[in-house]
Protein backbone atom coordinates (compact mmCIF):
# COMPACT_ATOMS: atom_id res chain seq x y z
CA UNK A 1 0.00 0.00 0.00
CA UNK A 2 1.70 3.07 -1.11
CA UNK A 3 1.73 5.57 1.83
CA UNK A 4 -1.02 8.29 0.95
CA UNK A 5 1.05 11.67 2.24
CA UNK A 6 2.20 14.07 0.65
CA UNK A 7 3.91 16.17 3.46
CA UNK A 8 7.44 14.64 3.52
CA UNK A 9 8.26 14.73 7.40
CA UNK A 10 5.13 12.93 8.02
CA UNK A 11 5.84 10.20 5.32
CA UNK A 12 9.50 9.84 6.89
CA UNK A 13 8.26 9.76 10.11
CA UNK A 14 5.50 7.13 9.39
CA UNK A 15 7.98 4.76 7.48
CA UNK A 16 10.24 5.23 9.88
CA UNK A 17 7.46 3.57 12.47
CA UNK A 18 6.41 1.05 9.98
CA UNK A 19 9.71 -0.10 10.29
CA UNK A 20 9.69 -0.54 14.02
CA UNK A 21 6.25 -2.34 14.06
CA UNK A 22 7.70 -4.78 11.10
CA UNK A 23 10.72 -5.74 13.36
CA UNK A 24 8.39 -5.72 16.13
CA UNK A 25 6.10 -8.12 14.76
CA UNK A 26 8.94 -10.40 13.48
CA UNK A 27 9.47 -10.51 17.15
CA UNK A 28 5.89 -11.39 18.74
CA UNK A 29 5.52 -14.45 16.43
CA UNK A 30 9.19 -15.84 17.41
CA UNK A 31 9.22 -18.56 20.19
CA UNK A 32 11.34 -21.68 21.04
CA UNK A 33 9.79 -23.73 18.95
CA UNK A 34 10.82 -23.81 14.43
CA UNK A 35 7.50 -25.36 13.61
CA UNK A 36 5.12 -22.76 15.21
CA UNK A 37 7.85 -19.81 13.98
CA UNK A 38 7.54 -21.33 10.67
CA UNK A 39 3.37 -21.58 10.62
CA UNK A 40 2.70 -18.04 12.56
CA UNK A 41 5.27 -16.54 9.97
CA UNK A 42 3.96 -17.94 7.40
CA UNK A 43 1.07 -15.04 6.14
CA UNK A 44 3.01 -12.17 7.82
CA UNK A 45 6.47 -12.86 5.71
CA UNK A 46 4.25 -13.06 2.57
CA UNK A 47 3.48 -9.80 2.33
CA UNK A 48 0.16 -7.91 3.41
CA UNK A 49 -0.43 -4.04 3.48
CA UNK A 50 -0.35 -3.47 6.74
CA UNK A 51 -3.50 -1.37 6.33
CA UNK A 52 -4.29 -1.63 10.27
CA UNK A 53 -0.77 -0.74 11.83
CA UNK A 54 -0.65 2.39 9.33
CA UNK A 55 -3.78 3.47 10.04
CA UNK A 56 -2.83 3.26 14.01
CA UNK A 57 -0.03 4.88 13.23
CA UNK A 58 -1.53 7.76 11.00
CA UNK A 59 -4.59 8.03 13.80
CA UNK A 60 -1.62 8.61 16.49
CA UNK A 61 -0.68 11.35 14.82
CA UNK A 62 -3.67 13.33 15.47
CA UNK A 63 -2.82 13.15 18.98
CA UNK A 64 0.58 15.08 21.15
CA UNK A 65 2.24 11.64 21.63
CA UNK A 66 2.68 9.30 18.42
CA UNK A 67 5.72 8.33 19.57
CA UNK A 68 4.52 6.38 22.36
CA UNK A 69 5.52 3.14 22.71
CA UNK A 70 1.96 2.09 23.38
CA UNK A 71 1.27 3.04 19.72
CA UNK A 72 3.47 0.99 18.10
CA UNK A 73 1.85 -2.12 20.51
CA UNK A 74 -1.55 -1.24 19.38
CA UNK A 75 -0.29 -1.42 15.88
CA UNK A 76 1.17 -4.82 16.94
CA UNK A 77 -2.67 -5.97 18.53
CA UNK A 78 -4.32 -5.09 15.63
CA UNK A 79 -2.13 -6.58 12.93
CA UNK A 80 -1.82 -9.99 14.82
CA UNK A 81 -5.68 -10.02 15.26
CA UNK A 82 -6.27 -9.57 11.57
CA UNK A 83 -3.40 -12.65 10.72
CA UNK A 84 -5.19 -14.89 13.51
CA UNK A 85 -8.45 -14.09 11.56
CA UNK A 86 -7.07 -14.75 7.87
CA UNK A 87 -5.57 -17.96 9.18
CA UNK A 88 -9.30 -19.10 10.24
CA UNK A 89 -10.73 -17.54 7.22
CA UNK A 90 -9.14 -19.13 4.43
CA UNK A 91 -9.83 -22.35 5.91
CA UNK A 92 -13.36 -21.48 6.12
CA UNK A 93 -13.64 -19.81 2.51
CA UNK A 94 -11.48 -22.87 1.03
CA UNK A 95 -9.25 -20.36 0.17
CA UNK A 96 -5.74 -22.01 -1.67
CA UNK A 97 -3.99 -18.16 -2.18
CA UNK A 98 -3.58 -15.55 0.24
CA UNK A 99 -0.58 -12.53 -0.52
CA UNK A 100 0.30 -14.51 -3.37
CA UNK A 101 1.09 -17.45 -1.61
CA UNK A 102 -0.17 -21.05 -0.61
CA UNK A 103 -2.50 -20.72 2.11
CA UNK A 104 -1.75 -22.07 5.51
CA UNK A 105 -4.33 -24.93 5.45
CA UNK A 106 -3.34 -25.99 2.16
CA UNK A 107 0.27 -26.35 2.84
CA UNK A 108 -0.11 -28.08 6.65
CA UNK A 109 -4.01 -28.61 7.03
CA UNK A 110 -6.88 -27.20 8.61
CA UNK A 111 -5.79 -28.37 12.05
CA UNK A 112 -2.34 -26.18 11.85
CA UNK A 113 -3.82 -23.36 10.32
CA UNK A 114 -6.48 -23.09 12.97
CA UNK A 115 -4.35 -23.52 15.94
CA UNK A 116 -1.42 -21.01 14.23
CA UNK A 117 -4.77 -18.33 14.33
CA UNK A 118 -5.29 -18.90 17.92
CA UNK A 119 -1.97 -18.63 18.43
CA UNK A 120 -1.66 -15.25 17.07
CA UNK A 121 -5.15 -14.39 18.84
CA UNK A 122 -3.64 -15.41 22.06
CA UNK A 123 -0.07 -12.82 21.12
CA UNK A 124 -2.46 -10.28 20.25
CA UNK A 125 -4.27 -10.60 23.42
CA UNK A 126 -1.36 -10.93 25.72
CA UNK A 127 0.14 -7.37 23.80
CA UNK A 128 -3.18 -5.87 24.38
CA UNK A 129 -3.09 -6.79 28.40
CA UNK A 130 0.14 -4.30 28.32
CA UNK A 131 -2.18 -1.63 27.33
CA UNK A 132 -4.21 -1.43 30.00
CA UNK A 133 -7.92 -2.74 31.01
CA UNK A 134 -9.74 -0.36 28.40
CA UNK A 135 -7.75 -1.41 25.98
CA UNK A 136 -8.65 -5.38 26.84
CA UNK A 137 -11.94 -4.13 27.05
CA UNK A 138 -12.11 -2.78 23.52
CA UNK A 139 -10.21 -5.85 21.97
CA UNK A 140 -12.51 -8.17 23.62
CA UNK A 141 -15.61 -6.09 21.91
CA UNK A 142 -13.85 -5.75 18.60
CA UNK A 143 -13.31 -9.57 18.23
CA UNK A 144 -17.31 -10.63 19.86
CA UNK A 145 -18.03 -8.07 16.72
CA UNK A 146 -15.46 -9.72 14.00
CA UNK A 147 -16.84 -13.08 15.11
CA UNK A 148 -20.62 -12.53 14.52
CA UNK A 149 -20.17 -10.47 11.46
CA UNK A 150 -18.67 -13.66 10.61
CA UNK A 151 -20.87 -16.06 11.52
CA UNK A 152 -24.11 -13.63 10.29
CA UNK A 153 -22.12 -14.18 6.50
CA UNK A 154 -22.98 -17.82 7.07
CA UNK A 155 -26.45 -17.38 6.97
CA UNK A 156 -29.30 -15.65 4.76
CA UNK A 157 -31.19 -12.43 5.45
CA UNK A 158 -33.94 -12.76 8.20
CA UNK A 159 -37.52 -12.81 6.46
CA UNK A 160 -38.10 -9.52 4.46
CA UNK A 161 -34.54 -8.36 5.65
CA UNK A 162 -32.81 -6.63 2.82
CA UNK A 163 -30.48 -8.36 1.51
CA UNK A 164 -28.10 -5.58 1.04
CA UNK A 165 -28.41 -4.45 4.66
CA UNK A 166 -27.50 -7.58 6.33
CA UNK A 167 -24.77 -7.97 3.78
CA UNK A 168 -23.88 -4.82 5.07
CA UNK A 169 -24.41 -5.71 8.67
CA UNK A 170 -21.87 -8.39 8.13
CA UNK A 171 -18.89 -6.36 6.55
CA UNK A 172 -19.30 -3.65 9.52
CA UNK A 173 -18.66 -7.10 11.71
CA UNK A 174 -16.02 -8.46 9.95
CA UNK A 175 -13.99 -5.60 8.90
CA UNK A 176 -15.39 -2.30 10.21
CA UNK A 177 -15.17 -3.04 13.69
CA UNK A 178 -11.65 -4.01 13.55
CA UNK A 179 -10.54 -1.42 11.48
CA UNK A 180 -12.42 1.27 13.84
CA UNK A 181 -10.41 0.03 16.50
CA UNK A 182 -6.80 0.75 15.24
CA UNK A 183 -7.71 4.30 14.45
CA UNK A 184 -9.27 4.41 17.98
CA UNK A 185 -5.82 3.10 19.52
CA UNK A 186 -3.95 5.11 17.31
CA UNK A 187 -6.16 8.11 18.78
CA UNK A 188 -6.09 6.97 22.22
CA UNK A 189 -2.50 6.03 22.44
CA UNK A 190 -1.32 9.04 20.73
CA UNK A 191 -3.19 11.51 23.18
CA UNK A 192 -5.48 12.32 21.15
CA UNK A 193 -8.92 14.17 23.16
CA UNK A 194 -11.73 12.34 23.87
CA UNK A 195 -13.71 13.96 20.71
CA UNK A 196 -10.56 13.41 17.98
CA UNK A 197 -10.62 9.92 19.46
CA UNK A 198 -14.46 9.09 18.64
CA UNK A 199 -14.25 11.30 15.64
CA UNK A 200 -11.57 8.74 14.52
CA UNK A 201 -13.27 5.79 15.78
CA UNK A 202 -16.19 6.25 13.26
CA UNK A 203 -14.29 7.57 10.35
CA UNK A 204 -12.41 3.85 10.99
CA UNK A 205 -15.89 2.55 11.34
CA UNK A 206 -16.81 3.66 7.44
CA UNK A 207 -13.50 3.27 5.96
CA UNK A 208 -13.01 -0.43 7.27
CA UNK A 209 -16.28 -0.89 5.66
CA UNK A 210 -15.15 0.11 2.64
CA UNK A 211 -11.96 -1.16 2.56
CA UNK A 212 -13.73 -4.49 2.98
CA UNK A 213 -16.48 -4.04 0.00
CA UNK A 214 -13.24 -2.60 -1.98
CA UNK A 215 -12.14 -5.87 -1.51
CA UNK A 216 -15.39 -7.61 -2.90
CA UNK A 217 -14.91 -5.44 -6.10
CA UNK A 218 -11.67 -7.17 -6.62
CA UNK A 219 -12.94 -10.38 -5.79
CA UNK A 220 -14.94 -10.08 -9.28
CA UNK A 221 -12.61 -6.99 -11.15
CA UNK A 222 -9.10 -8.43 -10.57
CA UNK A 223 -6.85 -10.97 -11.45
CA UNK A 224 -4.14 -12.68 -8.90
CA UNK A 225 -1.41 -11.18 -10.39
CA UNK A 226 -2.93 -7.84 -8.59
CA UNK A 227 -4.52 -9.54 -5.78
CA UNK A 228 -2.41 -12.41 -4.64
CA UNK A 229 -5.74 -14.45 -4.32
CA UNK A 230 -7.45 -16.43 -6.75
CA UNK A 231 -10.23 -14.33 -8.55
CA UNK A 232 -13.71 -15.12 -7.88
CA UNK A 233 -13.59 -16.90 -4.38
CA UNK A 234 -16.46 -15.65 -2.82
CA UNK A 235 -18.41 -15.71 -5.74
CA UNK A 236 -17.61 -19.80 -5.73
CA UNK A 237 -17.76 -20.24 -1.97
CA UNK A 238 -21.54 -18.88 -2.57
CA UNK A 239 -20.34 -15.79 -0.18
CA UNK A 240 -22.26 -12.75 -0.80
CA UNK A 241 -20.54 -9.46 -1.94
CA UNK A 242 -22.20 -5.90 -2.77
CA UNK A 243 -21.17 -6.03 -6.73
CA UNK A 244 -23.50 -9.81 -7.19
CA UNK A 245 -25.46 -8.01 -4.93
CA UNK A 246 -26.16 -5.20 -6.64
CA UNK A 247 -26.21 -7.46 -9.90
CA UNK A 248 -28.98 -10.10 -8.39
CA UNK A 249 -31.33 -6.91 -7.25
CA UNK A 250 -31.16 -5.85 -11.11
CA UNK A 251 -34.59 -6.53 -12.65
CA UNK A 252 -33.41 -6.46 -16.74
CA UNK A 253 -34.41 -9.18 -18.46
CA UNK A 254 -31.00 -9.42 -19.55
CA UNK A 255 -29.54 -10.70 -16.48
CA UNK A 256 -31.40 -13.59 -16.83
CA UNK A 257 -28.49 -16.34 -17.40
CA UNK A 258 -26.45 -14.29 -14.29
CA UNK A 259 -29.61 -14.79 -12.61
CA UNK A 260 -29.97 -18.34 -12.99
CA UNK A 261 -26.13 -19.00 -12.80
CA UNK A 262 -25.82 -17.02 -9.29
CA UNK A 263 -28.79 -19.15 -8.36
CA UNK A 264 -27.26 -22.48 -9.24
CA UNK A 265 -23.94 -24.57 -8.46
CA UNK A 266 -20.71 -21.74 -8.60
CA UNK A 267 -18.52 -24.64 -7.66
CA UNK A 268 -18.66 -25.65 -11.15
CA UNK A 269 -15.77 -24.62 -13.14
CA UNK A 270 -17.77 -23.88 -16.63
CA UNK A 271 -20.57 -22.23 -14.73
CA UNK A 272 -18.69 -20.43 -12.28
CA UNK A 273 -16.51 -18.74 -15.49
CA UNK A 274 -19.02 -17.98 -16.97
CA UNK A 275 -21.10 -15.95 -13.68
CA UNK A 276 -17.68 -14.52 -13.48
CA UNK A 277 -17.40 -12.98 -17.08
CA UNK A 278 -20.72 -11.60 -16.95
CA UNK A 279 -20.40 -9.72 -13.50
CA UNK A 280 -17.10 -7.90 -14.99
CA UNK A 281 -19.26 -6.76 -17.92
CA UNK A 282 -22.47 -5.99 -15.59
CA UNK A 283 -22.99 -2.18 -15.02
CA UNK A 284 -23.62 -3.51 -10.72
CA UNK A 285 -19.57 -3.39 -10.65
CA UNK A 286 -19.29 0.39 -11.58
CA UNK A 287 -22.77 0.83 -9.10
CA UNK A 288 -20.82 -1.37 -6.39
CA UNK A 289 -17.39 1.03 -7.00
CA UNK A 290 -19.70 4.38 -6.31
CA UNK A 291 -21.01 2.89 -3.28
CA UNK A 292 -17.70 2.81 -2.07
CA UNK A 293 -16.78 5.92 -3.43
CA UNK A 294 -19.81 7.58 -1.65
CA UNK A 295 -18.23 5.73 1.55
CA UNK A 296 -15.21 7.90 1.28
CA UNK A 297 -16.73 10.87 0.98
CA UNK A 298 -18.90 10.04 4.08
CA UNK A 299 -15.48 8.70 6.36
CA UNK A 300 -14.07 12.11 5.71
CA UNK A 301 -17.10 14.28 7.06
CA UNK A 302 -16.13 12.36 10.29
CA UNK A 303 -13.05 13.91 10.18
CA UNK A 304 -14.47 17.99 10.93
CA UNK A 305 -12.86 17.65 15.10
CA UNK A 306 -9.08 16.98 13.74
CA UNK A 307 -7.20 20.22 12.83
CA UNK A 308 -6.69 20.65 9.47
CA UNK A 309 -2.90 20.55 8.02
CA UNK A 310 -0.70 17.55 6.99
CA UNK A 311 -2.33 14.86 9.18
CA UNK A 312 -5.88 14.92 8.27
CA UNK A 313 -4.96 15.19 4.65
CA UNK A 314 -3.20 12.21 4.95
CA UNK A 315 -6.51 10.49 6.69
CA UNK A 316 -8.55 12.29 3.41
CA UNK A 317 -6.51 10.57 1.21
CA UNK A 318 -6.06 7.10 3.02
CA UNK A 319 -9.89 6.97 2.86
CA UNK A 320 -9.49 7.84 -0.62
CA UNK A 321 -7.30 5.26 -1.49
CA UNK A 322 -9.32 2.63 -0.16
CA UNK A 323 -12.09 3.31 -2.58
CA UNK A 324 -9.69 3.01 -5.70
CA UNK A 325 -7.34 0.33 -4.15
CA UNK A 326 -6.52 -2.50 -6.54
CA UNK A 327 -5.19 -5.17 -4.30
C1 LIG B 1 -11.84 -11.86 5.40
O1 LIG B 1 -13.00 -11.71 4.66
C2 LIG B 1 -12.17 -12.15 6.83
C3 LIG B 1 -12.32 -11.22 7.81
C4 LIG B 1 -12.14 -9.80 7.51
C5 LIG B 1 -12.64 -11.54 9.22
C6 LIG B 1 -12.61 -12.97 9.60
C7 LIG B 1 -12.98 -13.13 11.04
C8 LIG B 1 -12.93 -14.29 11.72
C9 LIG B 1 -12.48 -15.53 11.05
C10 LIG B 1 -13.31 -14.36 13.15
C11 LIG B 1 -12.23 -13.84 14.06
C12 LIG B 1 -11.16 -14.82 14.34
C13 LIG B 1 -9.98 -14.53 15.01
C14 LIG B 1 -9.06 -15.62 15.43
C15 LIG B 1 -9.57 -13.13 15.36
P1 LIG B 1 -13.11 -12.30 3.20
O2 LIG B 1 -13.09 -13.77 3.25
O3 LIG B 1 -14.30 -11.68 2.59
O4 LIG B 1 -11.82 -11.66 2.51
P2 LIG B 1 -10.61 -12.33 1.74
O5 LIG B 1 -10.90 -12.09 0.29
O6 LIG B 1 -9.40 -11.52 2.16
O7 LIG B 1 -10.49 -13.76 2.10
MG1 LIG C 1 -11.75 -15.16 2.61
MG1 LIG D 1 -14.35 -15.02 4.37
Amino acid sequence: LALPVTDEALAARLRDRLVVVEEALAGHVRTGAPFVNETASHLMEAGGKRFRPLLVLLAAEAGDQPEAAEVVTAACVVELTHLASLYHDDVMDEADLRRGAVTAHSRWGNHVAILTGDFLFSKSSELTAELGPDAVRIQAQTFTRLVQGQILETVAPGPGEDPLAHYLEVVAGKTGSLIATSAQYGARFGGASREVEQALTAYGEIVGAAFQLSDDILDIASDSGESGKTPGTDLREGVPTLPVLMARASTDPADARLHELLDGDLTDDDRHAEALDLLRKHPALDEARAYVVGQAQEAKQQLAPVPAGPVRDALEAFADIVAVRSA
